[in-house]
């Protein structure tokens, strides 16, 4: 597997898979790899020829009291697993090769990144959007894989792929969790032994708020017993317990058709998401 630190040498690589006719997918992630990251490459390689990781703890995505200088990080035994899942090459770019000095532009992504995640933390899909577009410019790959485990965030780099005419197909993969439901998770690891039987407990709400919708009782009654259950269980704060239409991101006043149950509480000095379709 290539270890790539340079756009000019990623550009490179992937220009020769393609006039060797091979096809290529991109699977951007921040590195501390877990098995939900690799199910994405795993996906990319059902898909394409060729799979290239990305590695890049964003700052422009932290805002200014989040974890970025605590933010997991090994290199190495990253780049032993995307080398096992079958990455042909793994992308770590130092941060000059993001945001060159003198850096000015931002991608920001209107409405649907404003709720949830967007409301909870500002400037959050402002750096994904811009960052995720760099990345997919940079490697120009025939897809890119993003988990549903951020669900929102896929929505909005899907707008932003087709907002900028970005020529690459934008795939969804389907969350990974451990065996009791709590979502994988690379800040799962500042979970204590005692948070980490607490925090299946936001599956399980959102898993019974689906179920209570599905038989009739009205969103905003299952998203507060939701809620309720969540800070029973040990929770110190829900940001957010919302039931949308997973396209629109509006608010469901009824039980009805394409909807979906997101999720955002701390637990301790994580702050855990999830989120479901009902
Ligand atoms: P990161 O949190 O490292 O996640 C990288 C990718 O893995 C994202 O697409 C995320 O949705 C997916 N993923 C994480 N946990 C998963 C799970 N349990 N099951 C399936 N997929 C999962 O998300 C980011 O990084 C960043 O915001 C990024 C898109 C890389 C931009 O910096």
């Amino acid at each position: 597997m290539d270890i790539i630190r340079t756009k000019a040498d990623l550009r490179n690589r992937v220009n020769s898979w393609r006039s060797a006719g091979e096809t290529v997918a991109l699977t951007p992630t921040m590195g501390a790899i877990h098995e939900g990251h690799l199910s994405l490459v795993r996906l990319g390689l059902e898909r394409a020829d060729r799979c290239v990781g990305t590695i890049f703890v964003n700052p422009r995505q932290f805002g200014p009291n989040e974890d970025f200088a605590t933010y997991p990080r090994d290199e190495d035994g990253d780049f032993a697993k995307f080398e096992t899942a079958g990455c042909s090459a793994v992308y770590a770019p130092g941060p000059e090769e993001i945001y060159a000095p003198g850096y000015k532009t931002e991608v920001i992504v209107h409405d649907i990144s404003e709720v949830m995640e967007g409301a909870s933390r500002p400037g959050f899909f402002t750096g994904v959007a811009t960052v995720v577009s760099k990345l997919l410019i940079q490697a120009m790959p025939d897809i890119a894989i993003f988990g549903e485990k951020d669900y929102q965030q896929l929505a909005v780099i899907k707008t932003m792929a087709r907002d900028l005419d970005l020529p690459m197909e934008i795939l969804g993969a389907p969350t990974v969790r451990e065996a009791d439901g709590l979502a994988l998770s690379s800040r799962n690891a500042y979970l204590s032994t005692d948070e980490r039987q607490i925090a299946p407990a936001l599956h399980a709400a959102i898993v019974a708020a689906a179920a209570a919708v599905q038989s009739g009782i009205a969103p905003a009654v299952a998203a507060e017993q939701a809620r309720k259950a969540v800070l029973a269980a040990g929770f110190q704060q829900v940001d957010y317990i919302d039931i949308r239409d997973q396209d629109s991101f509006e608010t469901a006043t009824d039980p009805g058709e394409n909807l979906r149950i997101f999720a955002a509480a701390k637990l301790g000095s994580c702050r855990l998401i999830d989120n479901i379709g009902i």
